[in-house]
């Protein structure tokens, strides 16, 4: 028998304030058409004043939690995506651990900036797998309005707020591809990179900083790497793209969604899309999708679904899982 990590109940938090493309006019070069056309957003959700990343990801445990029929006291162990977490440290994790009154087990955050969630994933399931927590909460959450320049059109239009999470538990299983849970991981990560995408603060400069891109350079190593990474933990897996229900992507940006479906070969039916409601919500744009699409029935249990992501580092990868 096999131990796997089986996706128990999902759940996600929006702040309340929403954003149209439009709203960017006043301030910028720039208009609704170009924002739809290049990257498919419409329109993103904004934290409010005071609103933090770890008080939108304490939301989406408790929706998470709701959603699997547990408590807080049954869970061993939370991992954080985020690279806004609300101070350099403490975690975010713990921050959501304290909110949520838990006070046994162990939290902390993973940085893989918006391949994060798959990172945190990955970890979730190797604890799981290892026999050293039964329970994980594995939760992407975001404030990425709070780090962007508001004068570089060629980024503060792409980016929104949110949190996501997901309950897994641990059970038992054949070891075969048709298992629930988890099936195979696929990580990876190349610093050579790290000009293409960053944030220019942190405590080598005593700010927050804002995020930098050169956007076209990350889109042409995105659907290379994302199909790539996709195809090895398919493998892994033994799985082949033609069994997939659903590819759920990290929504950074249509194009690269559509781009990545086509390298796969699989219709774009079978993608989970919600880069129109969300923008580009770095490590929460996962869980947030899952949640989304669970929420309007879409996942029947037994329901093979492909996750991939690529972000800042650069660092990419993917994971299958049987629903
Ligand atoms: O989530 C982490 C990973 N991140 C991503 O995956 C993002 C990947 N990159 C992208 O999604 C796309 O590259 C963008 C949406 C960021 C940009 O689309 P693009 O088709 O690559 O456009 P571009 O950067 O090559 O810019 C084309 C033109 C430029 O003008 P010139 O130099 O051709 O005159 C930009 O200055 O579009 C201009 N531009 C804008 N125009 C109107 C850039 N931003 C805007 C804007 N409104 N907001």
């Amino acid at each position: 028998m096999t131990l796997r990590a089986v996706v128990k109940g999902v759940g996600h938090y929006l702040p309340e304030r929403v954003v149209l493309n439009s709203e960017f006019e006043a301030t910028l070069d720039t208009n609704d058409e170009w924002i739809r056309a290049r990257s498919g957003i419409e329109r993103r959700h904004f934290a409010a004043e005071g609103e933090t990343t770890s008080m939108m990801a304490t939301a989406a445990v408790h929706a998470a939690l709701r959603s699997a029929g547990l408590g807080v006291d049954d869970i061993d162990a939370l991992i954080v995506a985020t690279s806004t977490a609300d101070l350099t440290f403490p975690s975010a994790a713990t921050m959501v651990q304290a909110q949520l009154g838990m006070t046994k087990g162990f939290a902390f955050d993973v940085q893989a900036v918006c391949a994060g969630f798959v990172f945190a994933l990955a970890n979730a399931n190797a604890l799981i797998v290892s026999g050293q927590a039964r329970r994980v909460v594995v939760i992407g959450a975001e404030t990425f309005s709070r780090i962007m320049d508001w004068t570089d059109r060629g980024t503060c239009v792409l980016f929104g707020d949110g949190a996501g999470a997901v309950v897994l538990a641990a059970e038992e299983a054949a070891g075969t591809s048709d298992d629930r849970g988890i099936l195979a991981t696929d990580l990876n990560s190349d610093g050579r990179y790290r000009d293409l995408l960053y944030v220019d603060g942190g405590v080598s400069t005593g700010t927050s900083g804002h995020l930098r891109m050169q956007g076209n350079q990350v889109f042409r190593h995105a659907v290379e790497k994302l199909a790539a990474t996709a195809t090895t933990a398919m493998e892994r897996a033994g799985v082949s793209a033609s069994q997939v229900d659903w590819i759920v992507p990290h929504q950074a940006n249509i194009r690269i969604i559509q781009g990545t479906a086509k390298k796969l070969d699989l219709p774009m039916e079978k993608v989970v899309v919600t880069v129109q409601d969300h923008g580009n919500t770095s490590a929460a744009s996962i869980p947030l999708a899952l949640s989304v699409a669970h929420a309007q029935g879409r996942f029947k249990q037994g329901d093979l679904i492909v996750t991939e992501a690529i972000g800042g580092g650069l660092a990419w990868g993917a994971v299958v899982l049987r629903w």
